[in-house]
């Protein structure tokens, strides 16, 4: 059965997404990255925002255009994230597909980092970043009613994504295989374990854009049932 062409299920419902990967400089041309492309986020913002959702889109480095209706915003690094996300809320839902890097080096430099001949390389320490999805699990009575995390995966998918999901404190994880040789990271599809507190769904491979579909639908669900 088809849905009608007016299912907007998540009207009057704010949603905010992270997503992309965070840039963390080294000094002013160099910077500590990853492989996230930023697809499987923006394609949840724009499957959110096809259901009615107003959605706010927090977007690191990436070379994406910002889905139609989409309310969206650049940030570099993980404390740039951070504050974007948090000064968004109040939301209804919050999904943190972005990879966020755990380590930012301690000082940056103002000045490029040059070579010294004769000298050994220089040694970057490195300091952890604020873990954005923790802190929106339980962020009080603001605390937006479904938080949606992502765990990228390269070995034991199911268990570490369902230890992950008691240590953040969020409702659900979407948990993805990025091993090597899945192309998960930077590549067109995906293949997702949904973690709830229901139980484990084990979901097809799919294109990333059907995959968000199929997210925005489960969310809208949990809303459905009562007015905003
Ligand atoms: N996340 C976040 N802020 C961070 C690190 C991660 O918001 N500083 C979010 C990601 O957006 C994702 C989830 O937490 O939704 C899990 O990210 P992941 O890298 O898989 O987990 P980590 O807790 O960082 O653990 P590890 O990388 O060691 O597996
Ligand atoms: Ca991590």
């Amino acid at each position: 059965q088809l849905p009608p062409p007016d299912h907007l299920p998540l009207v009057g419902r704010r949603a905010i997404i992270t997503a992309g990967p965070t840039h963390e400089p080294i000094d002013p041309v160099r910077f500590l990255g990853n492989r996230s492309s930023g697809l499987q986020g923006y394609a949840i913002a724009g499957a959110l925002s096809r259901l009615g959702a107003n959605v706010t889109l927090i977007s690191g480095p990436t070379s994406l255009e910002f889905p139609r209706g989409v309310n969206g915003a650049r940030v570099e690094t993980a404390e740039e994230m951070r504050s974007a996300t948090l000064a968004a809320l109040p939301a209804d839902i919050v999904v943190c597909a972005a990879a966020v890097a755990d380590w930012r080096v301690d000082h940056a430099t103002n000045s490029k980092i040059k070579k010294q001949p004769g000298q050994s390389p220089p040694v970057l320490t490195l300091v952890p970043n604020p873990d954005i999805l923790a802190e929106i699990s339980a962020v009080g009575p603001e605390r937006p009613r479904l938080v949606i995390g992502f765990a990228a995966e390269t070995d034991d998918v199911e268990e570490n994504a369902i230890a992950k999901r008691a240590r953040k404190g969020c409702d659900w994880i979407v948990a993805n295989d990025v091993s090597t040789g899945t192309n998960v990271m930077g590549g067109p599809q995906n293949r997702a374990i949904l973690i709830t507190e229901a139980g484990v769904e084990r979901w097809p491979r799919m294109p990333k854009d059907e995959l968000a579909s199929r997210l925005a639908e489960r969310i809208a669900e949990q809303f459905t049932d009562d007015a905003p």
